[in-house]
């Protein structure tokens, strides 16, 4: 039987075009899910839109145009640049979609149905960019103490979802792991809030219109939050395709940023308990660290951003890819800077990996005639490379890349450019020794065969590329991990095919 493997993204708001930060989680989850395809698990990948509130309301109105008008501008513009990135999702969740707002509507009046949503009247400090009720002891220094913005008193008729009821229990699943939050800091910033105390959160608004309206009290729309988390379950057939649901549901990790971690390890698992018991509970919640430019925060809101296709177009996707899960392991805050992005690209792309397939594929063709023959003896060049697929495949099945990358230049690339010294194949050709020269070729094409299956999850473009100079059949992506990671699978007796370098190296 094989495994399944759900994973989503947050779901971006569309008041703005999408910047590095969004196009981090979403290569994540990305080279989650491909890496799950390699390993032949049953995969479904899931990003989308949030597109109702206030906020994009706003938006649209200083933009001149409707809400649906603007969202469906924007949501474009997310989808070309996933695109651009090379995401692979198997679907795209938008809130407005009609699909969603009814599920979302049936959640609200079963959980109305049930007690769990109660109407209630509710004063408090209202923040407009948190879209959040807040009481007087939570505000700081009278301002909100998420964002830090000016809050607004207001009195309205509103009701609430009974997150105290579940707190008890969702805290005993936090804690046994049964509901798994990554890092373990983000763990127990969860167990302290749960510990500071849970209030009820109110889940319907009347002050604007642009949301879900309330299946029951047309007057008012359903909180965006409550709105948006239902996405999870709505993206892969909730009440629309029970097939998919079925094979899917639960999610099995939800990467998400830190910023929204109380919605989806308190909010969320007392929704679902709610919904549909503990069952429903998705097994992960992965949480990024945030992206940093010059020491500040990544946020189009403070004006401090980079927009990934002017990345992609100067650098070529697969350096950014690479850029991002190289850099820093998942839930640390990273720094962006041109200069460590090229000094990746020229250091590790270029003089590693580049420079292994440029040396490599002349020398074949000129002592070989760039056909690969099997040695007499099939054994791995340095010791640890047969043990070494098992580690990688562990660091990314639990969402390391970081480290996966690392141990993949490790074992594989860098004792792969030493051994090409180390052997000296054009002494060997000199000496006439062609059954060694032959080993050396075989041993180098069989390193870079690995390789490419290895970094297809992260880099897709670049695995095919190296394949193909390889002159392998079919693709890396149609490999299964672990069985073609083993040495000794290289086709042998096809022939490489030179082709333009993989990265040239860039002025820093
Ligand atoms: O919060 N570095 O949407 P959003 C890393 N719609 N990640 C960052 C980042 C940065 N500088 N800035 C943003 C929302 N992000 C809701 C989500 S989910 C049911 C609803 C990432 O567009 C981070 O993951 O404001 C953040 O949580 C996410 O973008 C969504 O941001």
């Amino acid at each position: 039987m094989t495994d399944k493997f759900y994973v989503t993204t947050p779901i971006y708001y569309v008041n703005d075009k999408p910047h590095i930060g969004h196009a981090y989680a979403t290569i994540v989850a990305d080279a989650a899910a491909r890496f799950h395809r390699l390993m032949g698990d049953d995969t479904f990948f899931l990003t989308g839109t949030d597109e109702h509130g206030q906020k994009v309301a706003q938006a649209a109105e200083a933009a001149g145009r409707s809400p649906s008008q603007h969202v469906d501008e924007m949501v474009q513009r997310f989808q070309s640049s996933w695109e651009q990135l090379n995401i692979s999702n198997d679907a795209f969740v938008r809130t407005t979609d009609p699909k969603h707002t009814r599920a979302v509507q049936s959640i609200f009046q079963k959980l109305f149905d049930q007690g769990d949503i109660y109407k209630d009247a509710y004063e408090g400090w209202y923040c407009l960019h948190e879209e959040t009720y807040w009481t007087e002891g939570q505000l700081k220094n009278k301002k909100c103490p998420e964002c830090g913005r000016d809050v607004e008193r207001m009195t309205e008729e509103s009701y609430f979802f009974k997150t105290s009821k579940y707190m008890d229990r969702v805290r005993q699943l936090i804690e046994d792991g049964t509901f798994e939050i990554l890092p373990a800091v983000r763990k127990n910033e969860v167990l302290s809030m749960i510990e500071g105390g849970i209030t009820d959160v109110s889940v319907s608004r009347t002050a604007f219109t642009w949301g879900v309206p309330l299946p029951f009290d047309e007057d008012k729309v359903v909180y965006v939050w409550f709105d948006a988390l239902i996405n999870y379950l709505t993206g892969v057939g909730y009440m629309s395709d029970d097939e998919s649901f079925q094979r899917f549901w639960p999610a099995d990790v939800h990467i998400i940023g830190k910023d929204i971690l109380k919605f989806h390890a308190v909010i969320w698992p007392a929704m679902l308990i709610a919904v549909g018991g503990e069952e429903f509970l998705p097994k992960t919640i992965a949480a990024t660290g945030f992206w940093n430019l010059g020491g500040e925060k990544i946020s189009k809101s403070k004006g401090v951003t980079v927009d990934p296709n002017e990345l992609t177009a100067e650098f070529g996707v697969d350096a950014i890819r690479y850029f991002f899960l190289r850099e820093i392991p998942l839930g640390n805050d990273g720094e962006f800077s041109r200069e460590a992005l090229i000094r990746r690209i020229n250091y590790d792309l270029a003089n590693d990996l580049g420079n292994l397939l440029h040396r490599f594929v002349p020398m074949i063709e000129k002592y070989c005639d760039g056909v690969f023959k099997v040695p007499s003896e099939i054994k791995p060049i340095v010791p640890g490379q047969a043990d070494a697929p098992a580690l990688i495949i562990d660091k990314m099945r639990s969402l390391d890349f970081n480290l996966a990358l690392q141990l993949i230049w490790e074992h594989f690339v860098s004792p792969a450019n030493k051994y090409i010294d180390d052997s000296a194949p054009w002494a060997l050709a000199k000496e006439g020794q062609q059954e060694a020269v032959e080993r050396v070729m075989y041993n180098l094409g069989e390193s870079l065969r690995v390789i490419s299956i290895l970094l297809a999850p992260i880099m897709p473009a670049t695995a095919e590329a190296l394949w193909k100079q390889l002159g392998q059949s079919g693709s890396p992506m149609d490999k299964k991990l672990p069985d073609d990671v083993k040495w000794g699978g290289l086709e042998a007796d096809t022939k490489v095919s030179r082709g333009a370098p993989l990265f040239p190296r860039l002025e820093e």
